[in-house]
């Protein structure tokens, strides 16, 4: 089984050069279609499958469930479970704040352990929650929450040393950033190792070495600030001043650190694009984080492609960008050119779909250099407060596609994954999904390779 997992591996990484990681873009996941919705979390990796645990914020802030999602390539993402849900009462009852679910696999009880910040809708319990799971994406028990070593609890995460020791990282408002030990069995806090006089939030610990990377955010609420980090040889300190590790000024890129992880080698920075007044839109900014000694850097990319198989990272490939209107283009149905003032070429195509015919628009003459799957970037319009969606159906293959709101008439970017044809002659039309209207369609971004 798992040389022909390595086979399928191999092969895949031949056909499947061409994925792109995109941050900020709508990620349509298979079994909802709809947007990923794991906010605030991490991905573990069991037996060569990636998966994603984070926060459902479809309806907003109040807790809904914690999700759990797969994927081999980190660019296509299934929807597996929710690992916990929405009860009557309790702590993950209606009206709760249940936020920045991160798991650990415990070696000596065989048990995946999530810890969790619990809190009310005022954030005066100020709590961490613990649950656990004999499978990584399985029904997790949840097992209670308290207040770690009597300390207020709120962003939190978690971190396995090289020698199998847990820590919690906590955030207590009253006295700052606590590393703190579990107990084996990481159902417990026993004793603080660190406390950090800075009150910092949204913290992620990395390995390198012998080198520990502690990275967090300033406190600015759900607006992104400038993230910093800081190293030491031993959890107890002594630590390094922080630093900041993205571009002064670029408020980490839009985003607040939620987890870093190593894909086989390659160091990923996960962090939220909150958008606080619909959390729902709220996006994903991977991008890979250069660790070289004891410094680390993140660089931004609109689109890049990790290779698993191999360790390593490339930026995304050159691009045509066939303009929805153009000439080469048909519509029909009452699909028609729009005025977008924002839109590259000033104008989109609109009235996609709708009740039946509905209104299509078909792209033609896309090329590619060679037979690939491929991430196409779709510039769309969606000035509902609400995801819109599409049929794409791309060399006769279809697939449903969200789309995120946008605002301001600014186009956003949703993401499509679909094998192209070597030459000229791909097409790739959108159409009415359930009778619904489809966003206005400014452009692609297609690989040219
Ligand atoms: C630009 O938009 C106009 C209509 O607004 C269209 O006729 C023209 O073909 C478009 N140009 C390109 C390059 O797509």
């Amino acid at each position: 089984m798992l040389s022909l997992f390595f086979q399928i591996g191999f092969m895949a990484t031949f056909t499947v050069a061409s994925l792109q990681i995109i941050p900020g873009s709508t990620i349509t996941t298979a079994g909802t279609n709809q947007h990923m919705q794991a906010h605030g979390g991490g991905i573990v990796e069991v037996d060569n499958v990636f998966y994603l645990i984070g926060e459902n914020k479809l309806a907003g802030s109040a807790f809904q469930s914690i999700n759990c999602y797969s994927s081999t390539d980190l660019v296509q993402w299934t929807f597996v479970s929710e690992l916990l849900t929405l009860q009557s009462s309790g702590d993950l009852g209606p009206n709760r704040v249940v936020e920045r679910p991160h798991v650990l696999y415990n070696d000596a009880t065989s048990k995946y352990v999530m810890w969790m910040h619990i809190d009310d809708s005022s954030y005066a319990e100020a709590r961490a929650g613990v649950a656990t799971s004999a499978s990584i994406c399985g029904d997790y028990t949840y097992l209670g929450a308290s207040q770690p070593l009597g300390f207020q609890s709120r962003d939190l995460n978690v971190f396995k040393d090289t020698d199998g020791t847990g820590y919690l990282l906590t955030e207590d408002r009253a006295n700052g950033l606590r590393i703190d030990l579990l107990s084996a069995d990481y159902l417990s806090v026993v004793s603080a190792t660190y406390l950090y006089a800075q009150d910092y939030e949204a913290p992620a610990l990395y390995k390198s070495g012998s080198t520990y990377f502690m990275f967090a955010s300033h406190e600015s609420g759900w607006s992104p600030n400038d993230n910093i980090y800081c190293t030491a040889t031993s959890l107890a300190g002594p630590w390094s001043a922080w630093a900041d590790f993205a571009t002064a000024g670029s408020n980490t890129f839009s985003s607040q650190t939620a987890a870093i992880v190593n894909i086989n080698g390659v160091v990923m920075y996960m962090g939220d694009r909150w958008q606080s007044t619909n959390l729902m839109t709220s996006t994903y900014v991977w991008l890979p984080l250069t660790i070289s000694g004891p410094t680390a850097a993140l660089h931004n990319e609109v689109n890049w492609i990790l290779n698993i198989a191999a360790g390593t990272w490339t930026t995304g490939p050159s691009e045509t960008t066939p303009e929805a209107e153009s000439s080469t283009n048909s519509w029909a149905g009452g699909a028609r050119i729009l005025t977008c003032s924002s839109c590259s070429n000033a104008s989109d195509i609109g009235y996609i779909g709708g009740p039946s015919p509905g209104g299509t628009l078909t792209f033609k003459g896309i090329s590619s250099t060679v037979s690939t799957t491929t991430t196409i970037r779709i510039h769309h319009n969606n000035g509902d407060s609400t995801q819109r969606y599409a049929n794409v159906v791309a060399n006769g293959v279809s697939k449903v596609i969200a789309f995120l709101p946008t605002t301001g008439g600014v186009p956003g970017t949703s993401t499509l994954t679909v094998p192209l044809n070597a030459g000229t002659g791909n097409t790739i039309v959108f159409e009415a999904y359930n009778s619904g209207w489809a966003p206005d369609i400014d452009r692609l971004m297609v690989p040219v390779s």
